[in-house]
């Protein structure tokens, strides 16, 4: 029997970059939040002499080779459990490729659940968090192979809203923010991730951005995260305990305040940005527009939040009822964009959806 798995979306609840590393890569401070529009992915897998992938997708943007982020990841899954099988999978896409919303990468962490049930592996199902004190253990094995996938890979074994630290890859669960209506906008223009982060560069250069002085905003933003999100961490796991790693010292410190409950009551304020649409909008103008148009400033539909999401194209509004998000969609409708109504997902509805078309 094919094990069907929802591939959720996520969006970045504020995106910090860094000035660019010497290994290619951007220190990075956000906050994922899963979303319940998802493509789905069938897997089927039977052990076998020797491994074989096959991919098949309804869209055909999808690559169906090994470029394709759910092969890469079967591939090391099967390493990982150590056993080889022929694997079919099959892509149903209903969320924009290349939109900024973790589509290629939910689709791989889909595909290694898929997996783990087809060959009755026994992690299937089950949420993989880091131990208490969110420290990341050697033996996350899983978490492992999700980062060499891809940066924004490991959330989806997580789910909910997540803090994502170093270069996204490092992921802590947060207390779920309440859910919310989601109105997500997908225009026409497409951004490469790469060319953003190229752009980041430039502005940097021309800001005079350095490694130093992007370490300490870096800094201090995880830690204004960490006390708008409040008491997730042990007070015995923050900074100078020991087998913590360095970066839960950044993540310790008062955990509670007038923030903290605005931001878990209603999961947003004005404080958090996206730092992506410095150089996205200046290159896209239309995408600056579509964000005005979903955020409704200054109306009684006002989103909580609204922002680019990743490096886009797609963008976000967030908003306490079904009839602001649906006023946001008309909106946006009327201007020739299209969009999704959705909502926020946390954690446990995550996980309970996750082995459930
Ligand atoms: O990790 P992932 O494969 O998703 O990254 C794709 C590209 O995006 C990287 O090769 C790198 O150029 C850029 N990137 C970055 N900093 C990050 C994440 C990605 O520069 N934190």
């Amino acid at each position: 029997m094919p094990t069907t798995v929802r591939s959720h979306a996520k969006i970045n609840l504020g995106l910090y970059i860094g000035a660019p590393r010497p290994d290619g890569f951007h220190a990075l401070v956000t906050v994922y939040q899963t979303l319940e529009m998802h493509d789905l992915v069938t897997v089927s897998a039977r052990h076998a002499a020797r491994t074989s992938i096959r991919i098949t997708s309804n869209d055909r943007r999808v690559p169906t080779d090994s470029r394709n982020t759910a092969w890469k990841m079967v591939e090391r899954g099967l390493q990982l459990f150590g056993v080889s099988a022929e694997v079919e999978i099959h892509i149903e896409k209903h969320l924009p490729v290349q939109g900024g919303l973790g589509a290629g990468s939910a689709n791989a962490v889909a595909a290694l659940i898929g997996l783990e049930a087809e060959l009755q592996m026994s992690q299937a199902g089950a949420p993989e968090l880091p131990a208490p004190g969110y420290r990341l253990t050697a033996s996350s094995r899983r978490l492992e192979i999700s980062a060499q996938v891809g940066s924004d890979v490991p959330l989806f074994l997580i789910g909910g809203t997540i803090l994502g630290l170093d270069r996204g890859q490092e992921v802590y669960p947060l207390p779920d923010i309440e859910p919310v209506w989601c109105v997500v906008a997908t225009p026409s223009v497409g951004v490469s991730t790469p060319q953003a982060f190229r752009d980041w560069d430039a502005h940097c250069a021309a800001e005079g951005l350095t490694q130093e002085a992007s370490a300490v905003k870096l800094k201090e933003l995880s830690r204004a995260y960490a006390s708008a999100f409040a008491g997730n961490i042990p007070k015995g796991r923050q900074a100078g305990s020991s087998g913590v790693p360095p970066h839960s010292k950044t993540v310790g410190g008062d955990l509670a305040g007038p923030l903290g409950s605005a931001l878990v009551r209603t999961g947003i304020t004005s404080w958090i940005a996206n730092d992506f649409e410095r150089v996205v909008f200046r290159q896209h103008p239309s995408l600056a527009e579509i964000k005005r148009l979903l955020a409704s400033s200054g109306t009684p539909e006002a989103a909580l939040h609204a922002s680019l999401s990743g490096s886009g194209s797609a963008l976000f509004g967030l908003y306490l009822t079904r009839e602001m998000a649906e006023a946001a969609c008309a909106r946006l409708q009327a201007a020739g964009v299209a969009s999704t109504l959705t909502r926020t997902l946390p954690r446990p509805k995550y996980w309970g959806q996750m082995l459930q078309p």
